[in-house]
């Protein structure tokens, strides 16, 4: 491959020569002084065949694409080692709740280091079970995160207790520990700090306001299949850690969910309010299917080599994207020895980039072959949905109408940080990108130098 590319830089430098250019001349012109990714590495096959110029042209501006093949598919399947076991399960007639979830169950704890695991019907449910069972409800205020899917908070409320939001670090896009602090108050009764992307929070911190004020911890690892800190996993450092196992998640189901913890007595409670609370307690159905089961049961014979592959993958990336200006690759808190990347986050400045709109950036991305998108929406901290929670029968009844006031609850949770990185600069990739090669990282950041080079004439045709 390198060989390849230094012939094929070889074979232009011959051109060029012949019309007078030097090589110095062509690598000032034709590449990012100083930021390491020389034009060397951006030589295709297209350009040894003398079609110079619509390589460099931007792909929405008319000009060829970085990139014309495609990403692996998710989720995948391999059917000659993964369906001998879900075919089992249908011909067995057994489709409920029985042994192969328990087998799941016992390896999902093993392999995330805890005394036990539940499975749920999906990640939310392990959240409401979670929290529910750890006493949290009327009257209790349990900070979390504006960054991230709305699930959380909604945990927080279908138990009838107050989402307070702490603001992130935008340069980690987790929830930073110093605002935790500031949010908290006599009614505070838990934190649910969320492993955004499967890049770790700060949890000696979290876990050292936690044990300051006798706070409780569950921790959202809905997206921290595998991820670690200090090489203790994600979602074992909390009262309790949930996990999702939906469709696009790195150990897919379809749909489902568990919840881990070292407590006996309170999984075993879960267990119970999973099961409808078997006449002792007012439970729920939340149970995980069998065919859900074999269909994880597969999925984890690949989840930690993809696992692997994802971290060496956007390693590199990270360290070739952080010599582009404007570029600013998310910063992993320094214990982390492991993340999940369900998304490889960057702050996007478009002062770098001759004041190109953040959204025409990823027009143009996209339009190189580079899947890629702007994130969360900013403002969970203060959208309608807690308004509806607060208005309904069940709310009124457990607070006062101070407690309720809106205008109040909107004024208190505002976070700054979140909405300026969702609004203007958060872009990510997706975690499937991060399972093939460097040489597909390499696309990445070519077509991000391509854009680059060429912001200003993106800028004048907008
Ligand atoms: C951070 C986070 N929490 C909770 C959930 C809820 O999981 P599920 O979709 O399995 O209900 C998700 C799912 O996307 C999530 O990303």
């Amino acid at each position: 491959m390198g060989k390849q590319k230094a012939t094929g830089e070889n074979l232009i430098l011959k051109k060029m020569k012949l019309k007078g250019n030097s090589r110095r001349n062509f690598v000032r012109n034709g590449t990012l002084t100083g930021i390491g990714i020389g034009i060397a590495g951006s030589v295709t096959p297209d350009l040894i065949s003398g079609s110079l110029k619509n390589i460099d042209i931007p792909a929405i501006l008319g000009g060829d694409k970085v990139r014309t093949k495609g990403w692996p598919d998710w989720p995948q399947w391999n059917p000659a080692t993964d369906e001998e076991r879900v075919i089992e399960v249908l011909r067995s007639g057994i489709w409920s709740r029985r042994h192969t979830v328990t087998e799941f169950e016992n390896k999902w704890a093993e392999l995330i280091g805890a005394r036990r695991c539940l499975t749920t019907v999906n990640g939310t449910n392990a959240l409401i079970c979670a929290v529910k069972n750890l006493d949290i409800g009327a009257g209790d205020e349990v900070i979390t995160s504006p960054f991230t899917f709305i699930a959380t908070p909604l945990s927080i409320l279908q138990n009838g207790a107050i989402p307070v939001f702490a603001d992130i670090d935008p340069s980690t896009e987790q929830i930073d520990p110093d605002k935790i602090e500031e949010k908290i108050t006599s009614r505070t009764k838990a934190i649910i700090p969320v492993h955004i992307h499967g890049l770790p929070a700060d949890m000696d911190r979290i876990m050292a306001i936690a044990k300051k004020h006798n706070l409780l911890i569950v921790e959202d690892a809905c997206q921290a299949w595998l991820a670690e800190i200090d090489h203790k996993k994600a979602g074992t450092f909390g009262n309790a850690g949930c996990f999702s196992f939906q469709n696009s998640k790195h150990c897919p189901m379809g749909e489902g969910g568990a919840i881990v913890s070292d407590d006996e007595e309170y999984m075993d409670r879960c267990y119970s309010y999973h099961n409808f609370g078997g006449l002792k307690i007012a439970g729920s159905k939340m149970r995980l299917a069998e065919y859900q089961a074999a269909i994880g049961l597969a999925q984890l014979k690949r989840l930690e080599e993809q696992t692997n592959t994802r971290n060496e993958n956007a390693d590199y990336l990270r360290s070739q994207l952080q010599k582009i200006p404007g570029i600013i690759p998310h910063r992993l808190y320094p214990k982390v020895t492991k993340a999940a990347y369900h998304s490889f986050p960057l702050r996007y400045k478009k002062e770098e980039f001759k004041g190109l709109p953040r959204e025409e950036f990823i027009k143009a991305l996209n339009a190189e072959g580079i899947p890629c998108g702007s994130g969360y929406r900013a403002g969970l901290n203060t959208a309608p949905y807690i308004k509806d929670a607060f208005d309904s029968k069940n709310y009124r009844k457990m607070y006062s109408s101070e407690e309720l006031d809106f205008d109040n609850y909107v004024a208190i949770n505002q976070c700054p940080a979140n909405d300026k990185y969702c609004n203007e600069e958060n872009v990510k990739f997706t975690q499937k990108m991060f399972l093939g090669t460097k040489s597909d990282m390499d696309d990445i950041v070519r077509a991000i130098e391509k854009i680059y080079n060429n912001a200003g004439k993106l800028v004048s045709k907008l």
